[in-house]
């Protein structure tokens, strides 16, 4: 099978009449990320809340938008879509000052486990707030790209799915993270679970180990994970945050084979976050003899920020049928990273003792 590698979509249509922005939090991913996306998207930014006020102010200023004094100010704002981007702690309440109905976009993950999950889920669902969470991985153009090589059948039947990282994570940067019992699975790898759930869809059940390191006092950095999807189909996740001895043996990857082609991926902000180094798509196709380079119109950050919000405004003006990763969706996500956490708090199958 020939194949042109840029005939694979990469992007996200945007919405034909974009709505103003009110976001919550004035975090480093708000910086990093939201805004620059929302710029690049041609969306307008009308202002942002956090209880940071100088934060709040010095980013408003930055960005030439309004900073609101309290959450129900910015919720007032008048056709506005909403936009999360609070700790897990913190989603419920702002959620819950949102006017019924409102379209909004909540920061992963939704809540710090699933029975906070469950709560975002029935406030929405009380509120009929049109909600999505910001799995933004699969917005990714090198995601796209994949999901598209996998539609057009260039791998054949999906039948593994490897995700291997082995680096040096910069957590301090996220300061609301210490102390937390729960970090590396549901912070980080989780929008690879979601990815994979998308993929490949959920799983019969799990196996996990999830560890901290010596060297630090962060939860959990270091994670093996088994999605268990039967006879057909292999699932594994090799994650290592702590790979701190240069760049040389350092991996941020996907493998994705199929029972006839094969797709190769690097996430490269991970491996120098947030600068970070090109992401990378390879396609082995169907009938073909050599790995093909897909070049890529984007990278992770930011542009499936903008694919996120573009899919949001779009269904919310009745332009998409569907809302990726709806909380009703997004539920299942936090189901599955429930399930790794009770498999990783449940003893492995003991070794016999020698007769
Ligand atoms: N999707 C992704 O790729 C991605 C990447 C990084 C962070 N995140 C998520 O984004 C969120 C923020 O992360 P960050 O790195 O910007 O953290 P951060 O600590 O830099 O910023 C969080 C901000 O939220 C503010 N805040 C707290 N309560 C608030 C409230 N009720 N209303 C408004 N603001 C409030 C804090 O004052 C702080 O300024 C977290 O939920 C995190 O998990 C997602």
């Amino acid at each position: 099978m020939t194949f042109a590698p840029h005939s694979l979509s990469q992007s996200w249509p945007l919405p034909s009449h974009p709505r103003p922005i009110v976001t919550f939090g004035a975090g480093s991913i708000v910086s990093d990320a939201h805004f620059p996306a929302y710029a690049k998207g041609g969306f307008p930014i009308a202002g942002l809340y956090d209880p940071d006020q100088d934060k709040a102010e010095a980013l408003a200023d930055k960005w030439g938008v309004k900073a609101y004094a309290t959450v129900e100010e910015a919720a007032a704002v008048e056709n506005a879509v909403f936009d999360l981007a609070t700790p897990p702690g913190a989603h419920a309440r702002v959620l819950s000052a949102l006017p019924d109905g409102a379209a909004v976009l909540i920061q992963k993950p939704m809540g710090a486990d699933l029975a906070a999950a469950t709560e975002i889920l029935k406030i929405c669902r009380d509120k009929k707030l049109k909600a999505a969470v910001n799995f933004q991985l699969r917005f990714a153009p090198m995601m796209l790209a994949l999901k598209d090589a996998i539609a057009k059948g260039l791998l054949g039947e999906v039948v593994d799915f490897d995700v291997t990282l082995a680096l040096d994570t910069p957590w301090e940067l996220w300061a609301f993270l210490e102390g937390l019992p729960r970090i590396e699975i549901a912070m980080h790898s989780i929008h690879y679970l979601d990815l994979i759930r998308q993929v490949l869809g959920d799983p019969k059940g799990v196996h996990a180990k999830s560890i901290g390191h010596p060297n630090h006092r962060m939860a959990q950095t270091r994670t093996t994970a088994i999605l268990d999807y039967g006879e057909r189909v292999r699932c594994a996740l090799s994650i290592n945050h702590d790979h701190k001895f240069g760049r040389k043996h350092q991996a941020c990857e996907f493998r994705v084979c199929g029972t006839e082609g094969a797709a190769y991926i690097q996430l490269g902000v991970n491996l120098d976050y947030p600068r970070g180094e090109p992401d990378i798509l390879e396609i082995y196709p169907k009938g073909g003899s050599e790995w093909v380079s897909v070049p890529l119109d984007g990278t992770w950050f930011p542009d499936a920020f903008v694919g996120r919000m573009a899919n949001l405004q779009r269904f919310a003006a009745g332009e998409d049928s569907e809302l990726v990763s709806s909380v009703e969706d997004a539920w299942m996500t936090m189901a599955l990273v429930e399930a790794l956490y009770a498999s990783n708090a449940a003893p492995a199958t003991p070794l016999a003792e020698r007769p």
